[in-house]
């Protein structure tokens, strides 16, 4: 069948805004966006710029605005948008940089700013440091991130307030504020109870429902919620 793709274009070397150009490209049910992407890219327009590593939903690097909504570019097939025009833009409330290329420092700076990483203050163990079944499964479900982006740009308290830490930082202080063998929640609970943290989080749903990962990221941001207010009691 032939689709017909808008691509939502910006050279900053030559454009004042972004313009849409549209292309027709050949594709099959199973197709999904990033081929037809690919497709327009070696056998129409060299120019057009995305980016793009793993093609498998794994490495994060092709979240984009497809059809209205974000998504993985290598997840979403021609079959499941059920429409033969599709339209493609770079993720919203960030800078584009190229095309579909937006500047990402400003996402990652948030993640860091929340600790993502193991901080254990008892001497190094001899051994792996012991965890039981249970206390991993706590924060299971929120060690499946890979940094898409595709939530916190979805959210409309960021796109309000862009200073919001956002969903994607707080699922990922989510992830070691719970786990049994980090000594530093509470460091993270006070980073998180800043103005700028979970408190603006208005339960809207849209990051939960953008996440190709299939993480429920709003119960986590109530549940770090629910430990800034203990530990604050
Ligand atoms: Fe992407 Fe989901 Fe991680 Fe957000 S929580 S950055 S949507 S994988
Ligand atoms: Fe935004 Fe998700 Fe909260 S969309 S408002 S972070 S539930
Ligand atoms: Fe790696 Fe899509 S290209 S997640």
């Amino acid at each position: 069948m032939q689709i017909e793709l808008r691509i939502l274009r910006f050279d900053p070397e030559k454009d004042q805004k972004p313009h849409e150009q549209t292309y027709t490209v050949e594709a099959g049910p199973m197709d999904r966006v990033l081929d037809l992407l690919h497709k327009v890219k070696y056998e129409q327009d060299g120019t057009l710029t995305f980016r793009r590593s793993c093609a498998h939903g794994v490495c994060g690097s092709d979240a984009m605005l497809i059809n209205g909504r974000n998504r993985l570019a290598c997840k979403i097939r021609v079959d499941q948008l059920k429409a033969r025009r599709i339209t493609v833009a770079p993720l919203p409330g960030l800078p584009v940089m190229k095309d579909l290329v937006v500047d990402m420092e400003a996402f990652f700076a948030k993640f860091r700013s929340v600790q993502p990483y193991l901080q254990a203050d008892s001497l190094d163990p001899d051994r792996e440091r012991l965890q039981s079944q249970a206390e991993r499964a706590v924060f299971d479900d929120t060690t499946k991130c890979i940094l898409c982006a595709a939530c916190t740009t979805s959210c409309p308290s960021f796109w309000a307030q862009p200073s919001y830490v956002g969903p994607a930082a707080i699922v990922n202080a989510h992830r070691f504020i719970f786990d049994s063998r980090d000594d530093h929640a509470d460091d993270r609970l006070t980073i998180l109870a800043d103005r700028d943290g979970v408190w603006r989080c208005r339960t809207i749903f849209n990051c939960t429902d953008a996440c190709p990962r299939g993480i429920h990221i709003t119960q986590a941001i109530l549940e770090v919620s629910s430990r800034i207010v203990e530990h604050q009691a």
